[in-house]
C-alpha cells in the first residue's frame, strides 16, 4: 500500500501572522478555523502548523514553556479541539510542530530537574545559531547550560531516558487527542557528542549535528510512540547529506518519513554563512536536486520546499517579484512540484507573496535578524549594508501578515499587526487572486490537482535533461513508457532547444504555446508535457 502522505500536498501555517480573529493583532486558531474552507479550496491534504503551545516567545514559540497548553494569544485548548475537529471534518488532516531540541527556560523542567539539561563547569567552543556562544551561565549553579539557539532556549539532555519518556508520553498525549503527525524542529541535534568536544570549524555543528545516538533515540521514539499511531513524520535536519537522508527516510529504518534538507536553501549563501548571499547558479541547483532525487528514489522519501519561516520569499530569491512575479512565482511551484516526494507549501507562497523591505531595523521582530544586526555593527559593517542583507534573508520576510485582501491591514487585523504588512497588500492579496481566472492562487490549484490524477508525479523515476544549460532546469520523470518532461525557464531571456515536444501540454503558466515544432520559452515560462 502506498503511504497516504506521499500524495499529499502539505500547507504550513505560521499562526502569528495567518488570520487574526481577535483584533489583538495576532494570528489564531479560531483565525485559522475561519480559513479551513479556503485551504480545503486550493486542495490542501495535511496542515503543519508552526508552534502553538505556550511560550514567552522569545523565538515566536520555538521557546516552548508548557507543551500541554495552547499559548492565550492563540486561544484555548477548547479552540483546538474545535480546529482539529473542522481539519477533519473537512477530510484534511493536522500536523503539529514537535520542539524537543531544547524548551523555553521559563518550562518547569528547566526549574525543577537539571539533568534533563546539558550543564558544564566551562564552556567549549559551540556557537549559538542565533549568535554568540552556545552557552550562558547561570548564578545560582554556578556552571554553564548549553543552548544552541538563544539562551531562553536550553538544550535537553536525551542521554537521560527519563527525560525521553516525558517527552514521548508528550507525543501520545497528542496522538491520542488526534493530530495526525509531527513535523520534528531540529531533530538531528538531539544526539550530543559525548564529552561535547571543541568543534574543528570553531561551531561545534560537526558534535551536534546527526550525532552519535541520533538513529537511536529515533527509533526509539518510533517503536514507544509513532508505530502506534497512522502518523506522518518529518524531520528538519539541517547539515544532512542525501546518504544521511537515506538512512533516517529508509522505511526499515523505523525513523522518519522523510525530512527537510537545507543543501539547496544554501546554495546562494557565501562563505560568512546566509547573510553573505551571492547570487544563484542555477546548475548548482539542479545538479544538487538532481542528487536527492536519485539518492531517495525507492529508497525513502523526499520533502519538496522553497519557503518556510525560515527562510526569505522564493519569488523575490530564485524569481523576479518585480517583472514576471505572476510568471517566476508559477514556473518556481512547477519545478518544484513536479519533482518526487511531497511538496510543502508555505502561507502566502500561493499568491507569490514577496519580501519586504522595511526602511530601517525598528520594524523587525526576529531574534536572529536583530542579534546578526547588532553583531556585526558591532564589528563596523554599516547600517545600511546591513539594512540590505536584511532585506535579502531575515525570515521576517516570510513572516509578515497574510494578504486576505487589498482593505485595511489586508484584512489580517481590524487591530495593530504585531509586524507589519507588506505594503504590496494593495495588489497583492487572496482576494484579488480569487477573482482573477489568471493567478498563482489559480494555478497552485490546479498543479495540487493534477498530484491526485497523475500518478507519475508521485512514482516517475527523474531523469535531468539539458544538464548544461544555465538558465534552463529541465526533466524527465518516467516509468513503464510513460513521461513527463518538464521546462522551466530561470530567466528573463527566451530559451529555444531543439527538443521534439512529445504529448499533450500538461500544465503552462503562459496561456498559448508559442510553437508546435521546437521548444520555445519566454521569461519563467514552464511547460509540461505528457506522453
Ligand atoms: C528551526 C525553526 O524552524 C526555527 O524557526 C527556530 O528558530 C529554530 N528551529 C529553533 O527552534
Amino acid at each position: 500500500m502506498q503511504e497516504w502522505w506521499k500524495k499529499a500536498t502539505v500547507y504550513q501555517i505560521y499562526p502569528r501572522s495567518f488570520n487574526d480573529s481577535n483584533g489583538d493583532g495576532v494570528g489564531d486558531l479560531q483565525g485559522i478555523i475561519e480559513k479551513l474552507d479556503y485551504l480545503k479550496g486550493l486542495g490542501i491534504d495535511l496542515i503543519w502548523l508552526s508552534p502553538i503551545y505556550d511560550s514567552p516567545n522569545d523565538d515566536n514559540g520555538y521557546d516552548i514553556r508548557d507543551y500541554y497548553s495552547i499559548n492565550p494569544e492563540f486561544g484555548t485548548m477548547e479552540d483546538f479541539d474545535q480546529l482539529l475537529d473542522e481539519v477533519h471534518k473537512r477530510g484534511m488532516k493536522l500536523m503539529m510542530d514537535l520542539v524537543v531540541n531544547h524548551t523555553s527556560d521559563e518550562h518547569q523542567w528547566f526549574k525543577d530537574h537539571e539533568d534533563y539539561y546539558i550543564w558544564r563547569e566551562k564552556p567549549n567552543n559551540w556557537q549559538s545559531i542565533f549568535g554568540g556562544s552556545a552557552w550562558e551561565y547561570n548564578q545560582e549553579k554556578g556552571k554553564y547550560y548549553l543552548h544552541l539557539f538563544s539562551k531562553k532556549q536550553p538544550d535537553l539532555n536525551w542521554e537521560n531516558p527519563e527525560l525521553r519518556q516525558r517527552i514521548y508520553d508528550m507525543m501520545h498525549w497528542w496522538l491520542q487527542k488526534g493530530v495526525d503527525g509531527f513535523r520534528m524542529d531540529v531533530i538531528n541535534f538531539i544526539s550530543k557528542h559525548p564529552g561535547l568536544p571543541d568543534g574543528p570549524n570553531g561551531d561545534g555543528s560537526t558534535y551536534f549535528m546527526n550525532g552519535p545516538r541520533i538513529h537511536e533515540f529515533l527509533r526509539e521514539m518510533n517503536d514507544e510512540v509513532l508505530s502506534h499511531y497512522n502518523c506522518v513524520t518529518v524531520g528538519e535536519m539541517p547539515g544532512t547529506t542525501p546518504e544521511d537522508a537515506q538512512i533516517y527516510t529508509n522505511p526499515y529504518n523505523r525513523e522518519v518519513n522523510m525530512i527537510f534538507t537545507f543543501e539547496h536553501m544554501d546554495l546562494d549563501h557565501g562563505p560568512e554563512e546566509k547573510w553573505d548571499y551571492k547570487p544563484l547558479n542555477l546548475t548548482d541547483l539542479k545538479e544538487n536536486l538532481e542528487k536527492w532525487q536519485h539518492a531517495l528514489y525507492d529508497i525513502g522519501w523526499n520533502s519538496l520546499y522553497w519557503n518556510n519561516h525560515d527562510q526569505p520569499r522564493v519569488v523575490s530569491r530564485f524569481g523576479n517579484d518585480t517583472n514576471y512575479r505572476y510568471e517566476s512565482a508559477t514556473m518556481l511551484a512547477t519545478c518544484l512540484h513536479f519533482l518526487q516526494g511531497t511538496p510543502y507549501i508555505y502561507q502566502g507562497e500561493e499568491i507569490g507573496m514577496t519580501n519586504v523591505k522595511f526602511p530601517t531595523i525598528n520594524e523587525y521582530k526576529d531574534i536572529e535578524t536583530l542579534n546578526m544586526f547588532e553583531e556585526k555593527k558591532k564589528k563596523g559593517t554599516s547600517e545600511s549594508d546591513l539594512l540590505d542583507q536584511v532585506h535579502y534573508v531575515s525570515r521576517d520576510n516570510a513572516r509578515t501578515p497574510i494578504q486576505w485582501t487589498a482593505k485595511k491591514q489586508a484584512s489580517f487585523t481590524t487591530g495593530t499587526p504585531w509586524i507589519k504588512l507588506n505594503p504590496n497588500f494593495t495588489h497583492i492579496n487572496v482576494e484579488s487572486d480569487l477573482n482573477n481566472k489568471q493567478s498563482i492562487y489559480s494555478y497552485y490549484k490546479h498543479l495540487i490537482s493534477l498530484r491526485k490524477e497523475v500518478d507519475l508525479i508521485t512514482t516517475g523515476k527523474f531523469r535531468l535533461i539539458h544538464r548544461e544549460h544555465s538558465n534552463l532546469f529541465a526533466y524527465k520523470r518516467e516509468e513503464e513508457g510513460r513521461t513527463l518532461t518538464v521546462y522551466c525557464n530561470f530567466s528573463d531571456q527566451t530559451i529555444v532547444v531543439n527538443d521534439d515536444p512529445k504529448g499533450d501540454v500538461l500544465i503552462q503558466n503562459y496561456e498559448d504555446l508559442v510553437s508546435n515544432e521546437l521548444i520555445k520559452l519566454r521569461p519563467y515560462e514552464s511547460i509540461v508535457y505528457k506522453h
